[in-house]
């Protein structure tokens, strides 16, 4: 049989083939497009969304037999909003995860309402690209709109949607909503009132890997799969990483270097950051998770490059970058070009170059770059240790971990050894697996991992550059107090 593993990312969608024993047979990426209609917004089309998948999959299985495919799991961008109207037509534009529209209903959120309720109703406080202040965002700007919602979602869900007709959520996507009662696994009473939404408006739960219900007639016929392909209700994409890169259970980390840059640490039992600085969201193996989120990761080495110094070729970019230079940089990166969540929830955050000299060079810019995310992501990793996690070491995937420089800066950075798992492919093969387990394959979440998920190399520190990088992060971390009033008048 074949497991179909979706990876509905930011800027496109990875569709996986995989076979009985977890090999990879087939691959295909659909790009569309992501539209910024003002500084700070962030904004897609579920229909593309739809339209890349429905495309996306009759090329995957060009050569193979579609009447084997048993299940498909899906792996989705977190927290943006879909809402659906009385004819189950997309009301407007998905607003996204890294989106800094709704400033003022977060401030609400967090000062009107309160932080200690949302953390005592959700578990978490609110960020601007959380689901409930989108919600807000809609009934104070778009009043019309707002009043045609029938059904809200996220965006993987609409996928699940278009191919099932089951309005769907699993605990893990859902978490990132502030919507539902993480600890309860149920949705919150009191912030369905404070979003003005109703239960009937909001998607059944599910834990990721159970079965949903399986493929419309119509779906079927066009996609060139059997009706009885079971769809399970799949996770956010970085619960389905962590599935992917073995991170289940007690105590495991993963860093995913993608669009978004994100530590994950899973757990099973429910735990809370007393300071709600990492997220404390449900994982798709049916246990919990912290996480802190950075809004721009590998995409502000993609910016640098792509935008600024107009190449596509990183890899001649980086490689003036010898290993002699690793811990010397004098100039530091601030890499908030979309605001910043975790840990220190600023929308008005910016990035920032700061530092040069007539000597600076191109490749001392990329550099920086490099280690500012890095850095950004030890933020995250400090907050994580002064909660008592002991974080030994991690696995390390997307697409920045393809990298060899950006691997050592990181390992160097954190101090801790890497782990890069033989199978990396990202939210997507975590999607695959969940289809196994809902299909029967696996008995559970973690037997998967047992049997599909294998360490292929460590990337281990070095202790004379990770003292150098500790005396560089230890800069760094001043930056950003000193910029942070600034940030906020420069609007
Ligand atoms: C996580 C987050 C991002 C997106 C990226 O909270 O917002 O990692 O899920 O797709």
């Amino acid at each position: 049989m074949y497991y179909i593993g979706v990876d509905l990312g930011t800027s496109s969608v990875k569709l996986l083939l995989v076979d009985e024993a977890g090999q990879i047979c087939g691959t295909v990426t659909k790009d569309y497009p992501l539209e910024f209609p003002k500084p700070g917004w962030s904004q897609q089309n579920p229909e593309d969304w739809k339209q890349a998948v429905i495309e996306g999959i009759p090329e995957l299985l060009k050569g193979f037999d579609g009447s084997r495919v048993a299940g498909i799991g899906c792996g989705g961008q977190m927290h943006g909003l879909v809402v659906l109207d009385e004819n189950d037509q997309v009301i407007r534009p998905a607003i996204l995860w890294n989106d800094g529209r709704t400033v003022n209903q977060v401030d609400y959120l967090n000062d009107v309402i309160g932080k200690e309720k949302l953390s005592a109703y959700t578990a978490n406080i609110a960020f601007a690209g959380f689901t409930a202040p989108k919600l807000l965002w809609m009934r104070d700007n778009e009043p019309e709109n707002f009043a045609k919602i029938r059904k809200i979602m996220l965006p993987k869900d609409y996928i699940n949607y278009c191919l099932t007709g089951v309005h769907s959520c699993d605990y893990s996507d859902a978490s990132g909503m502030l919507l539902l009662d993480v600890e309860n696994k149920c949705w919150s009473k009191e912030m369905m009132e404070i979003c003005g939404v109703e239960a009937s408006q909001m998607p059944q739960l599910f834990e990721s890997y159970q079965v949903i219900g399986t493929v419309l007639p119509e779906m079927a016929a066009a996609l060139g799969i059997p009706e009885t392909t079971r769809v399970v209700a799949g996770a956010g994409d970085n619960a389905a990483a962590a599935v992917g890169t073995g991170v289940v259970g007690q105590g495991g980390c993963n860093i995913s270097l993608g669009t978004s840059g994100t530590i994950f640490i899973s757990s099973k039992s429910f735990g809370v950051d007393p300071n709600n600085a990492l997220h404390a969201f449900a994982h798709a193996d049916g246990g919990w998770h912290l996480m802190g989120c950075m809004l721009s990761a590998a995409s502000c080495n993609k910016w640098l490059c792509e935008d600024i110094l107009k190449t596509t070729d990183y890899a001649a970019e980086q490689q003036p970058i010898t290993a002699d230079k690793l811990g010397q940089n004098h100039v530091y990166f601030l890499p908030y070009l979309m605001g910043e969540r975790s840990p220190i929830n600023d929308t008005n955050a910016r990035g920032t170059f700061i530092g040069m000299t007539m000597d600076t060079s191109r490749a001392d810019l990329v550099q920086a770059v490099l280690e500012g995310v890095a850095f950004a992501i030890r933020d995250s990793f400090e907050v994580a240790k002064s909660l008592g996690l002991a974080i030994n070491s991690t696995k390390f995937c997307g697409g920045g971990s393809k990298s060899a420089l950006w691997r050592t800066i990181f390992a160097n950075v954190l101090g801790i050894p890497l782990e890069l798992v033989k199978t990396e492919q990202g939210p997507g093969y975590g999607g695959a697996m969940l289809a196994m387990v809902g299909c029967g394959r696996y008995a559970d979440v973690q037997s998967a991992v047992d049997d599909l998920v294998e360490v292929a190399s460590v990337v281990e520190p070095d202790p004379e550059l990770t003292a150098k990088y500790e005396a560089r992060y230890q800069q760094f971390r001043k930056i950003y107090p000193a910029c942070k009033t600034l940030f906020s008048q420069l609007l």
